[in-house]
């Protein structure tokens, strides 16, 4: 039988850097998905992607403190390294790299969010304005790993579609990398798989689901030919109003001319968000509405 190739553990970014020089230079392709750990389908499902388009794969584990607006959250996010590489050695990834936020982000580790470059127009609205800094922090690591890694295709969840947005736009100044969307993985019950659900009793996972159904009742009313944000919106905001989750919003963005605020003009094309708490855990799903 052929033996699994061992996995890399490159324990900094700059030992990643010199990897992936290597592999190029063998003129083999690099597949790249960046993560904060606490892995689950969802993340392997775009390691898997990676798998089919690339010679090798590199995944990042690192917990970036910039990206964190509340203390309290970057202490409680879950930890467990020697798991996730075990994961990451079932489905073959050939490196994994950790290390440092002094390695990772040098200078910008100390910076306040305000003294970022700007994240630009996907920044607002939204995930922006229910976490100030957030996406300042977000991009700003990602622009550190791409200069790690260099040229590759590198793959993101379109769970994260704001963060996804902000990326790609970022990375058409960034020679070389390519971003992949991928699709939202999900629970037989249409729940975004997320490390938070592990959070989650069984109840409060059936509950859950319910953002789901909300954004299909309004996918429903699209089919039907209604393109009106308000009333699209109303169709989310009855069927969240039935569950125990406390919503924080439930919105329509055009994707293409994204605005801070939901549009009051008839979409052509849509996009639904929606965040909520549960059991004090914080839940956000997205979807593009088709007829
Ligand atoms: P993290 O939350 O670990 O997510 C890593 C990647 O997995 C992101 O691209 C995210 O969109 C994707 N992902 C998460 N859940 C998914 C699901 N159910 N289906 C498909 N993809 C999913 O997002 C981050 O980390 C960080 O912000 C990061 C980009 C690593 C920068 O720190």
């Amino acid at each position: 039988m052929p033996k699994r190739p061992v996995i890399q553990h490159l324990t900094s970014p700059q030992a990643a850097q010199q990897w992936c020089d290597a592999i190029r230079e063998k003129n083999q392709t690099i597949g790249f998905v960046a993560t904060m750990g606490a892995l689950h389908p969802g993340h392997i499902s775009l390691i898997n992607r990676a798998h089919e388009e690339n010679d090798v794969v590199i995944v990042s584990i690192f917990v970036n403190p910039l990206q964190f607006n509340r203390v309290e959250d970057l202490e409680k996010y879950p930890r467990d390294e020697a798991s996730d590489i075990e994961q990451l050695v079932t489905v073959d990834v050939n490196a994994v790299f950790t290390g440092s936020p002094e390695a990772f982000l040098g200078e910008s580790r100390d910076k306040n969010t305000e003294e970022l470059a700007d994240p630009g127009i996907y920044a607002q609205g939204l995930e922006g304005a229910h976490r100030p800094g957030h996406f300042a922090g977000v991009r700003e690591v990602v622009s550190k790993l791409f200069h790690f890694v260099g040229p590759c295709r590198s793959y993101f969840g379109e769970k994260d579609y704001q963060q996804l947005q902000i990326i790609k736009k970022m990375a058409e100044n960034t020679p070389g990398i390519r971003v992949i969307p991928c699709p939202t993985l999900r629970e037989r019950s249409g729940l975004a798989r997320s490390s938070r659900n592990a959070r989650l009793s069984d109840q409060g996972r059936q509950q859950a689901s319910i953002i789901f159904k909300a954004m299909q009742s309004a996918n429903a009313l699209w089919r039907q030919g209604v393109r009106s944000p308000q009333l699209l919106q109303h169709a989310m905001l009855e069927i969240m109003g039935t569950s125990d989750i406390e919503l924080e919003y439930a919105e329509l963005r055009d994707p293409i001319n994204w605005t801070r605020r939901q549009p009051e003009y008839d979409l052509q094309q849509a996009r639904v968000f929606v965040a909520g708490n549960i059991e004090g855990v914080r839940l956000i799903d997205n979807m593009a509405l088709k007829s």
